[in-house]
């Protein structure tokens, strides 16, 4: 039996699943259902999805983000076509390459200091239009909350939709954190996917307690016509759909969504809050969901990661991204201000 493992702060992911997510898996493991998403419980999941996001939308779910990233875009691109990103985005850094590998697409980064995207920037690549030796500009890839854990305002998004519409474009919102952003706007999910004109969602709900809880979601049935064959030729089609789908239920009913989320929001800010007295650490980024990002003393990152793992952001500025989730406790906090202290 492996040594009990400890609570960090490398990333909500680390987190394990929530205890009532986990329940609901084990309920639904009686019997025989059909699989491949033909059994009730998919069915009441894609009912409450839609209760929270609008009746008219098309939904799969697949087993990672990277995959609801990849097909998503698949699904609306062809090879001659780019999508324009953030320099920062998951798409561009942490992927592996694989948007390129199976949309054929170029990525067209941006630079970007707080991970969002402007439409000013934007325009920097709108250049070839129409004209062959160029790839041709069609899918602007946002991430809700960013990657450096701030968060797009609704009038951000939708200079950005407006402004992907008008060019005969499409944007795609990477939503691993999104629950995180939704409260930190003070909103809900339709308002600021569907009603902003977000036309293709990664939904992501592993990062709010799900074990493998992702879904690609079209705001615009037109899209979403061959998904189905998209997702199975790239092998994100769950035979035992079952315990995907009583995730998300047990997730967007009785909002604890918004309880987990709420929770690993205010406990970034408690974090943000309690590092801000420390002298020798500089907070590099707003804090507006669940991630906090901070400069450093070099010398005491590798000890400190020691006691509490988490990544070094960039080496160069010694720069280091601290994660909360939903089951950061105030006492893990404490504990591990009182060891950066101490190595200080
Ligand atoms: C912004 C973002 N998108 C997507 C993902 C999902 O990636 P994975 O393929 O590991 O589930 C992550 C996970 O860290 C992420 O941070």
């Amino acid at each position: 039996m492996p040594e009990k493992a400890k609570r960090g702060f490398a990333s909500d992911n680390n987190a394990g699943i929530h205890p009532e997510v986990l329940k609901a898996i084990l309920e639904a493991n009686t019997g025989h259902v059909i699989g491949y998403g033909d059994d009730i419980y998919t069915e009441e999941a894609m009912h409450i999805i839609k209760e929270h996001f609008g009746q008219d939308i098309d939904v799969y779910f697949v087993f990672n983000g990277t995959g609801a990233n990849v097909l998503g875009m698949k699904a609306v691109t062809e090879s001659y076509n780019s999508i324009i990103c953030a320099e920062t985005s998951h798409i561009n850094v942490d992927e592996c390459g694989a948007p390129e590998k199976f949309t054929g697409c170029k990525l067209l980064p941006v630079p970007t200091e707080n991970g969002k995207i402007t439409v000013e920037q934007i325009k920097y690549h709108m250049h070839g239009i129409d004209f062959e030796h160029h790839s041709q500009p069609k899918v602007i890839s946002t991430t809700q909350a960013t990657e450096l854990g701030t968060v797009y305002s609704l009038n951000e998004i939708m200079e950005i939709t407006q402004f992907a519409h008008e060019n005969n474009m499409l944007v795609h919102m990477d939503g691993a954190r999104l629950s995180n952003a939704v409260v930190s706007l003070n909103t809900n999910f339709k308002e600021i996917t569907n009603d902003a004109g977000i036309d293709i969602l990664s939904f992501g709900l592993t990062k709010n307690g799900g074990m493998n809880s992702e879904a690609v979601t079209f705001f615009n049935k037109e899209l979403s016509e061959n998904f189905k064959y998209y997702r199975k030729q790239g092998m994100q089609l769950a035979s035992k759909m079952r315990f995907m789908a009583v995730q998300f239920t047990t997730l967007l009913r009785n909002e604890l969504w918004l309880k987990n989320a709420r929770h690993a929001n205010q406990m970034a800010q408690i974090l943000a809050e309690k590092v801000a007295d420390i002298p020798q650490v500089t907070i590099t980024q707003k804090v507006e969901a669940n991630g906090v990002f901070a400069i450093i003393p070099k010398e005491i990152i590798s000890r400190l990661q020691e006691k509490f793992f988490f990544y070094i952001w960039n080496e160069d500025r010694s720069e280091v991204r601290w994660m909360t989730s939903f089951d950061t406790t105030e006492e893990d906090i404490d504990e591990f201000i009182d060891q950066l202290k101490s190595l200080l």
